[in-house]
């Protein structure tokens, strides 16, 4: 996206047909960090404006500087912070992006080295000294929700005449452009930001859903997690898509929730069980899908699947069912050998934990017998990220 310069579009009715077309582009987007990069390129790309940069308002009344782009510098993303450290500044009416912010209105500076004296606010020429850039023209506009909030500032840098290198000034029929585009920009940042605060409640909910089952079950503390991330890892190296593996992530934490409805005696004793426990015990995964059955929800759905398949076998041994090989679905083979790895790795009321090693001994042995030979070998492709995770989660 931030790849060569924005090429210029001389032809305004072009301009408002690109228009639409950005504009419903970037409601496509869904990815906010993603949409704020296209935002500001879409904007210079209008405009011929070699940087740019866009702040977004912050919930404690800043400004902070998400995008840097710049065609004239190779290390404009040194300047924009990263997620744990963001530089901001403040919303003041002395700062160009202050004014913009806190007026609602658009700055169409011819060269910023040239103010006039009683605007009020001033050019901070600190950014261009650290990077030896050289700021002239620059068009500032707000980004304005539809309830007229402002979220955040465009601020795009030094018009280029097109055809040339050569800065010039924004011409002023790109202002209502340019702000035609932020309000679209805006509309598209907040359906972005719904849509992952769903995704993240929808997340959370699951986890804690599982984290319920988990709960009595007081031996296993972090073994969800770690089945998950390890079931994710997996599926990486199986080569399986990016958003099955995300899908895997999320519904293996369910594979244990049909304990839910195991008794404590059952489910927390501390001896051996008797084969009557043992047969009730075995339960859980029936009813586990019993209790995911009937979604629409794909991750649901597979998270009915992992529950009622990850205690079958490869060599059709295992249960409910007795399903073999291919039979058994892919997530549940992964959930399989990542949840029996995380068991023999943990300690319980009823048994002490083996070292890796002699777990990832037992993988192997099992390997086509209680577990499928590819997923055991994407297993040992990932070892390494295994051990990571176990080190992150210790059981
Ligand atoms: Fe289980
Ligand atoms: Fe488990």
């Amino acid at each position: 996206m931030s790849g060569g310069a924005p090429t210029h579009e001389s032809d305004l009715s072009e301009k408002f047909r690109r228009l639409i077309e950005v504009g419903l582009a970037l409601t496509s987007e869904s990815d906010v960090s993603a949409l704020l990069s296209r935002i500001l390129f879409e904007a210079r790309r209008f405009t011929c404006a070699e940087a740019g940069t866009l702040y977004l308002v912050t919930p404690d009344g800043k400004l902070r500087f998400s995008v840097v782009q710049n065609d004239g510098l190779r290390r404009s993303e040194v300047l924009v912070g990263n997620a744990s450290q963001p530089i901001t500044i403040e919303i003041s009416p002395t700062s160009i992006a202050g004014w913009v912010t806190g007026t609602g209105s658009t700055l169409n500076i011819p060269d910023v080295h040239d103010l006039p004296g009683n605007c009020g606010y001033q050019f901070d020429s600190s950014f261009d000294l650290k990077s030896g850039y050289c700021s002239r023209s620059m068009l500032v506009v707000p980004m304005k929700s539809p309830a007229g909030h402002i979220v955040g500032v465009i601020q795009l840098i030094n018009a280029r005449r097109p055809g040339t290198e050569e800065c010039t000034t924004f011409p002023k029929e790109q202002e209502e452009l340019v702000l035609c585009l932020a309000s679209q920009a805006a509309v598209a940042l907040n359906n972005a930001r719904l849509t992952s605060e769903l995704q993240l409640a929808y997340s959370e909910a699951i986890h804690r859903l599982a984290r319920a089952a988990e709960f009595r079950d007081h031996d296993t503390g972090e073994h969800i997690e770690r089945v998950s991330r390890y079931s994710a890892a997996i599926a990486e190296a199986l080569g399986l898509a990016p958003s099955d593996v995300s899908r895997i992530l999320l519904a293996s934490t369910l594979h244990d929730i049909g304990k839910l409805a195991i008794p404590d005696s059952i489910l927390q004793k501390p001896g051996k069980l008797t084969a009557g426990e043992y047969a009730e015990m075995k339960c859980h995964a029936k009813m586990g899908a019993d209790l995911l059955a009937g979604s629409e929800n794909p991750t649901i759905l597979l998270a009915a699947e992992i529950a009622f398949s990850h205690h079958e076998k490869w060599d059709g041994t295992g249960y409910p069912r007795g399903l073999r090989g291919d039979e058994i679905p892919v997530a549940a083979q992964i959930c399989a050998v990542a949840d029996v790895f995380d068991a023999l790795c943990s300690s319980r009321c009823y048994k002490t934990a083996l070292s890796s090693e002699e777990a990832c001994e037992f993988l192997r042995k099992e390997s086509g017998r209680h577990f499928s030979p590819q997923v055991v070998e994407a297993f040992f492709a990932v070892i390494d990220k295994i051990t990571r995770i176990r080190s992150e989660l210790p059981a």
